[in-house]
């Protein structure tokens, strides 16, 4: 079987590890996929910076390596431009993508769904969501039969990290996001996460696959965690409480019982008898409620470049193997017209 030729947009965190385990695990990669699957160039913005992946790989033209004669792009440089036209020019062009990017996707998800949809490419991104923790896949297609009430968890692991800090050693709060930014958890801008931008952008792919709506980060009620302080924590703790940063998307109906989708981010105190509670480090956990399902709970490290990688790399073994198969995945591009409660009404 021909190989399946990839390219990779970006070699941060997330990218050194995905091309590292493309690399020594290429045989199985090959024996999963039933194709080889070849890394052809990867795209950085300063070359000389990157001696941990093969110096030949590298290229600062991003468009050229997207136009190249590749079948999948997987992108892990983040934020909105230019990653968006490359997507944009990568799907057109029928090449499937695999995405880490909640921001992108939070903002311009319909735009690149449609354009899978009319080239008949795929696109996956169950990294952008809860780093290692397989959610979305669940969200898009395991639980596609049932009616989803209710998501509910810790979705960033930089803010999760700092709060449990700050509660088990009472460390300050500027040290510990630091200490996430040098452990790869942390955007590469931090304020990303402390003012729950980043939460926001994944509570809005969370509440658009669940509810099979269309939800964007602007709709999120947001309130980070830079206002938290030890006063709090220590409060908390007296009330024999935890402080977490949660994203909540929920169907709600109104009093005709016209339904919509509410969706927030905000610091909450929760009993310490939550299991939310005793989420530490950069771990994420996620509750999702079902009718049909009940309730069921995803846990596991949310941030991180190994396993954020895991993530793109399943991803990346799902595309691949639906090329083999001659088909393709879920598609997100139908949606069902339920409306978004519009922000301060959630
Ligand atoms: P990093 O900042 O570590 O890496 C970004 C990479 O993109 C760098 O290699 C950088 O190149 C490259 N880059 C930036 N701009 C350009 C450009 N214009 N053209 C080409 N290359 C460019 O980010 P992360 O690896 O941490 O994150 C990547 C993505 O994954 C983001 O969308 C993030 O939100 C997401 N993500 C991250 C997680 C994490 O735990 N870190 C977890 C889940 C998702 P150079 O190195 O040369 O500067
Ligand atoms: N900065 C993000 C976090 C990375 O801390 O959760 C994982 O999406």
């Amino acid at each position: 079987m021909k190989p399946i030729k990839v390219a990779m947009l970006g070699c941060g965190t997330v990218g050194t590890q995905v091309a590292r385990l493309l690399t020594d695990q290429a045989d199985d990669f090959a024996a999963r996929i039933g194709a080889p699957v070849e890394l052809t160039g990867i795209a950085v913005r300063r070359p000389n910076k990157h001696r941990e992946v093969p110096a030949e790989l590298l290229t600062t033209d991003a468009d050229s390596l997207v136009e190249s004669d590749v079948d999948i792009v997987v992108e892990v440089i983040g934020g909105i431009e230019p990653v968006r036209s490359l997507l944009l020019k990568a799907l057109r062009a029928g090449k499937s993508v695999v995405t880490a990017n909640k921001a992108l996707l939070a903002e311009h998800g319909p735009e690149l769904y449609a354009a899978a949809d009319a080239s008949g490419a795929d696109i996956y991104f169950e990294a952008a969501v809860a780093g290692a923790i397989p959610l979305l896949r669940p969200l898009r297609e395991s639980l596609a039969g049932d009616r989803i009430t209710r998501v509910m968890g810790i979705v960033n692991g930089t803010t999760n990290y700092i709060l449990s800090a700050m509660s088990a050693t009472g460390a300050g709060y500027g040290e510990t996001l630091e200490e996430a930014s040098r452990l790869g958890y942390a955007e590469a801008d931090p304020t990303a996460d402390v003012d729950g931008f980043d939460a926001a952008s994944k509570a809005a792919i969370l509440a658009s696959l669940a509810f099979h709506t269309r939800v964007t980060a602007g709709d999120v009620h947001r309130e980070g965690i830079s206002a938290v302080t030890s006063a709090d924590i220590a409060a908390a703790r007296a009330l024999g409480r935890t402080v977490k940063l949660l994203a909540i998307c929920e169907r709600v109906s109104d009093d005709d019982g016209v339904e919509s989708v509410a969706v927030r981010v905000h610091p909450a105190m929760i009993p310490n008898s939550h299991p939310l509670a005793s989420v530490g480090g950069a771990f994420n956990a996620v509750f999702v409620e079902a009718d049909a399902a009940g309730q069921l709970m995803f846990y596991g490290q949310g941030a991180g470049g190994a396993p954020t990688a895991s993530a793109v790399l399943g991803d990346l073994v799902a595309v691949a193997r639906n090329m083999v198969a001659g088909g393709r995945g879920p598609r997100e591009s139908a949606y069902a017209d339920l409306p978004v409660r519009p922000m301060g009404q959630a």
